[in-house]
């Protein structure tokens, strides 16, 4: 473990803070014993009562002495070892944020968003909680029990015997109560997070909810959901009221036994009085932390249950394997051999032998009817999926053992939804090519034919988009998108249905600036109107994943 000698020094700590704190008793003893022993003394006038106060005002300063240095340690131990929990949390995140990063796109079909961010963020400080506050108590409440038990058994075993007698019970009812408080609180988390995806769900979706005036229906949805989770809360709450009531009784009832059976030993003798007071804090210091082992039990059964849906990850292997091919000179001929394609999620078949080959600098249309396959045939160049069979290559050399990044470095990829994250426009654009210069950024806006657009705006390239900004039209956005897969000059272009939200002017300009500007690249343009005015180099027509002659 990378943080294991923060873990001995905290443990250091804790043993010094508790061994300073049994002091406390051992001292209020003495300073008790101290007075009766004197008693007399000073009733017969051979002590003066100032020297007493004074000898008292000296027990008190050592009292104070041991909790200042019992404190001391405390703190240390919390610096060192809740330090420490905090810094593997952030090691574990970014291990879960570099997993979800390897993993392939079909991991991420698969899994709900909600799930990966459940993991990344509440199993993460469930694991967090146990390396921390649960370690630190366990530890901390082993070496108290130790001090305390040695402590009480120097003064009288039987003593310690009748005091600890209540514990068991105490420590059983606990168990049960925070038993019935863990489940209720997993419902209510539940319930929580039922009632939070839902209301996400709601406000991404506000447009649809209030075009269709829907709000009524969603309303009654969410109240009912929203009774339900007070229902649960309130009976927590009843719960939680009885638990500490009963732990006060236990604990007097503790205290009670203590001071009888205490009493009786006095007479007979055995101990001083002093040494009852010592007893009741003993017993006071001892109840809190078995009151805290039911608590740590459950937060460990947590932890555990997080960890393991961490590791179902972390011990995920992407399906899509990097090869190590880096070329000198990437020219960027495609040539794809008998391919097919089944999609693993719901195995339909999206390609079924398609063979062609597209040399470099042509521009060629993918042309067909909904869903006949010519999105796939983007997603299997960037290798977003693996073939199921053939084989795809670019220069002769099958995509596979390419490095993964290189490979798709070569591309600028426009999807056909286009994606924009809440950022300004600039950096939506310069995601595709971080260095690009604010004259060229603008530039390419202008061939793009976006540039009018843009400066209309606020804050021209600054205005912020998405969430928390405008709201661009989708012909706007489509363009923003083609401006990021420009900006990083690649080799080969891949619009899938980049061009549909734009009037025809605009695409002419757009596929000519293509055209003319980028003579030597390669680019596949997936769409569903054939521009008249644009001459393709060639027409892949596709129909329910074959190849077929273009109409
Ligand atoms: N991620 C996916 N998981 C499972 N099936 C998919 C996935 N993407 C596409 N499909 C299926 O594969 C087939 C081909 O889809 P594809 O997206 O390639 O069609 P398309 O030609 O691009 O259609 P459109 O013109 O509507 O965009 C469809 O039947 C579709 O339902
Ligand atoms: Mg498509």
């Amino acid at each position: 473990m990378r943080y294991r000698w923060r873990l001995v020094l905290g443990i250091v700590f804790v043993v010094l803070s508790n061994y300073f704190r049994v002091w406390q008793p051992k001292l209020i003893r003495k300073g008790l014993d101290y007075v009766e022993d004197n008693l007399e003394a000073v009733q017969s006038g051979r002590l003066s009562s100032s020297e007493v106060s004074q000898s008292l005002l000296y027990f008190g300063g050592l009292i104070i002495g041991a909790a200042l240095l019992s404190g001391l340690f405390m703190y240390a131990m919390r610096q060192t070892i809740i330090v420490m929990s905090r810094l593997m949390e952030y090691d574990v995140r970014k291990d879960i944020l570099s997993k979800y990063f390897e993993l392939d796109l079909a991991f991420f079909k698969r899994h709900p968003t909600g799930d990966l961010m459940a993991r990344i963020t509440e199993d993460v400080s469930k694991v967090r909680m146990f390396m921390g506050p649960v370690i630190l108590y366990a530890i901390n409440v082993g070496f108290l029990f130790v001090f305390v038990i040695y402590s009480m058994l120097q003064v009288s075993p039987l003593l310690t015997f009748y005091a600890l007698l209540p514990l068991p019970i105490l420590s059983v009812s606990i168990y049960f109560v925070s038993d019935i408080i863990n489940k209720k609180s997993k419902r209510i988390q539940e319930l929580l997070a039922g009632l939070n995806a839902f209301a996400q769900e709601v406000y991404s979706g506000i447009r649809v909810v209030k075009s269709f005036a829907n709000e009524e229906v969603i309303s009654k949805h969410f109240d009912n959901q929203g009774a339900a989770f007070q229902q649960k809360s309130l009976e927590l709450a009843r719960v939680d009221a009885i638990f500490r009531p009963m732990m006060m009784i236990l604990i007097g009832i503790s205290t009670v036994v203590t001071v009888y059976q205490g009493g009786l030993l006095v007479v007979a003798g055995e101990i001083s009085p002093g040494n009852i007071a010592e007893f009741v804090i003993y017993v006071n210091m001892l109840t809190w932390p078995v009151t805290a082992i039911g608590w740590m039990a459950s937060l460990t059964q947590q932890a555990a249950a997080s960890q393991k849906r961490i590791n179902e990850y972390m011990e995920m292997e992407p399906e899509i394997h990097s090869g190590a091919f880096v070329p000198t000179d990437f020219v960027g001929r495609i040539e794809f051999d008998q391919v097919s394609f089944v999609y693993p999620e719901t195995g339909i078949l999206a390609l079924d032998c398609v063979s062609f080959i597209i040399e470099p600098g042509e521009k060629v249309a993918i042309v067909g009817e909904v869903s006949a396959g010519k999105s796939t045939i983007g997603e299997l160049l960037i290798r977003n999926y693996d073939v199921t069979s053939g084989s795809i290559k670019i220069d002769g050399i099958n995509i596979q053992d390419y490095d993964l990044s290189f490979l798709r470095k070569q591309f600028g990829y426009v999807p056909q939804v286009s994606f924009l994250f809440s950022d300004t426009i600039a950096a939506n654009m310069r995601f595709g090519n971080a260095s690009v210069t604010d004259e060229a950024l603008a530039q390419m806006a202008k061939n793009i034919a976006i540039d009018e657009d843009i400066n209309q705006l606020p804050e021209g390239f600054e205005t912020l988009v998405g969430e928390r900004g405008v709201t661009l039209s989708g012909g706007q956005k489509q363009r923003v998108a083609i401006v990021r897969a420009f900006l990083r000059a690649p080799k080969i272009f891949i619009f899938d249905d980049s061009l549909s939200a734009v009037d025809t002017v605009t695409e002419h300009q757009i596929l000519s600036y293509l055209t003319e500007s980028l003579a030597g690249k390669t680019a596949l343009i997936i769409t569903h109107r054939l521009s008249p005015i644009f001459s393709y180099s060639r027409v892949i027509s596709l129909h329910q994943g074959k190849m077929v002659m273009p109409a």
